[in-house]
């Protein structure tokens, strides 16, 4: 039976292993970094689940986990610029250690527009970690803190990641030819 663990489609940057492997460092590094404090994980949908579910494993903090959808691409490969927030968080962030969850920063466009927007609740705090980041495409002045891999401009899919809404649930990084 053809299923996606014997389907490969496009080429593969990084194994489900190399991930696993990243989330379990940037793990420990935010244990040391909140000194143990409570955490409030933000995964941006739909993109970050994976990656949110492998980081999630491995932080050994009091966590609470919440979801947000901001969106500032249309259908395709390209930005429309324009973000909207499609479904807001659940919980209240005031006085909590937010830690956003996003699966790639590109233009920045989104991740600035949602920062600046969950910062206006006065959490205690704000970070970005990211599975990928592609700084060569970044016009939004905005950095993550913690970064899975850094990687050249290629369209990559899988892992949470799509195009056109497929590939979401390959269980690696790849990248096709846009
Ligand atoms: P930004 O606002 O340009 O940084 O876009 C961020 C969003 O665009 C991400 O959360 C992804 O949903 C999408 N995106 C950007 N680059 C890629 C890619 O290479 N593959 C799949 N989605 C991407
Ligand atoms: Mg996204």
């Amino acid at each position: 039976m053809k299923n996606n663990t014997d389907k490969q489609i496009g080429k593969i940057l990084f194994t489900k292993e190399q991930i696993e492997a990243r989330a379990a460092e940037i793990g420990k590094q935010i244990y040391d970094d909140y000194n143990g404090e409570p955490v409030y994980l933000i995964g941006t949908l739909r993109g970050a689940v994976v990656w949110m579910a492998d980081l999630m494993k491995n932080i050994v903090n009091d966590a609470e986990i919440d979801f947000v959808m901001a969106s500032s691409y249309g259908s395709g490969t390209t930005t429309s610029g324009v973000v909207k927030i499609k479904k807001d968080l659940e919980g209240d962030i005031y006085d909590k250690n937010v830690i956003i969850i996003e699966d790639i920063v590109d233009t920045g466009t989104t991740l600035k527009y949602l920062k600046e927007h969950l910062a206006d609740r006065n959490p205690k705090s704000i970070r970005i970690c990211t599975l990928l980041d592609k700084p060569s495409r970044r016009i939004a002045d905005i950095e993550a803190d913690y970064i899975g891999f850094s990687i050249d401009n290629l369209f990559v899919i899988g892992y949470g990641l799509d195009y056109d809404q497929k590939y979401r649930n390959l269980p690696y990084v790849g990248y096709i030819e846009a």
